[in-house]
Parts: C-alpha cells; structure tokens; sequence
C-alpha cells in the first residue's frame, strides 16, 4: 500500500516537473486535445476536408481565410494574418480577441502549454 502511494507521488511529481519545464509542445498530448476539441469542425491530415471549419492541412504559411473550397468570415479574410507558431497560438487562445468577428464557435484553449501542444501537433500532422 505504502508502496503504491510512493509511486504515484513520484509519478505526479515527474508529471509536474514535465509539464513545468516545457518549452516546446508535446505532439502526443496535442493530438489527443485535437481529437476531443477541434476533430468535429476539423481534418489536419493531407487531403483532408472542410468540416464546418476549414482544413487545416498546409495552413502554416497560409494566408488566414484562404482555405480552398471554404468560405471564411470577412472577419478572417480582412485579418491579414498570415499562420504562423505565434498567430495559431494567439488565435486558439482566445479566438473571439484574437479576430473580432470570426465564426469559429470555440471559446479557446485555456491552458498555455495546450496551446503549445496542439500547435506542436499541426506542425506535424498539417504538413
Ligand atoms: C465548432 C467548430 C470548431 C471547433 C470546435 C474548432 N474550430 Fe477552428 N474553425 C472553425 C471555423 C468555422 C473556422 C473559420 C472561421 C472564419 O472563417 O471566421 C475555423 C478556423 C480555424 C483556423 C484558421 C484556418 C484558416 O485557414 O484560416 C484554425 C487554425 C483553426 N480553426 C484551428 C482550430 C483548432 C486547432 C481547434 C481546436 C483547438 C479548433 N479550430 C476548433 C470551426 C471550429
């Protein structure tokens, strides 16, 4: 019994100094929130296809609204963003602030490291 309760301690405190000491995301954990969060309005992989949100595949580099065969806000369209590590991170934060107006029905991510772990896991699966 004590045994059991040392192991889990030291397993939470491995946990929390991961999670402290993260830089860079963790595209595991961010393909696991991409599935719960973004997969219903969503497609990341190559060839994928617009759902109620556009595709994301190849949407680093991209300019904002300018998924092909959807048709995005003018909000998105007139924002000028171009996607990048800092921009999908800013806008998955809090979409509403980051562009007023847009129509992605998603309150945001609301933990820092989610953010880097779901821009870590784009970064690969967009490709
Ligand atoms: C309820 C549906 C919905 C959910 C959930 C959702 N999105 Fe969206 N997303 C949209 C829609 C709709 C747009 C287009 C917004 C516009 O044109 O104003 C969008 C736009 C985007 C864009 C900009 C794409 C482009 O080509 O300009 C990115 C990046 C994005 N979403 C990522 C995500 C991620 C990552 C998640 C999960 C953390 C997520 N979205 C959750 C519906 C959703």
């Amino acid at each position: 019994m004590r045994a059991t309760v040392g192991a889990f301690s030291a397993l939470a405190l491995l946990l929390a100094a991961g999670s402290a000491g993260a830089q860079m995301g963790d595209a595991g954990r961010g393909e696991r929130l991409f599935n719960q969060q973004c997969k219903v309005c969503h497609t990341a992989e190559k060839g994928g296809a617009n759902k109620v949100g556009p595709a994301l595949s190849g949407v680093f580099g991209r300019k904002a609204g300018t998924a092909p065969g959807f048709s995005a806000s003018g909000a998105m369209v007139k924002s000028g963003i171009v996607w990048d590590e800092k921009t999908v991170g800013e806008y998955l934060t809090d979409p509403k602030a980051r562009i007023p107006g847009n129509k992605m029905a998603f309150t945001g991510l609301r933990k820092p490291e989610q953010v880097d772990d779901v821009v870590a896991y784009l970064k690969k699966a967009t490709r």
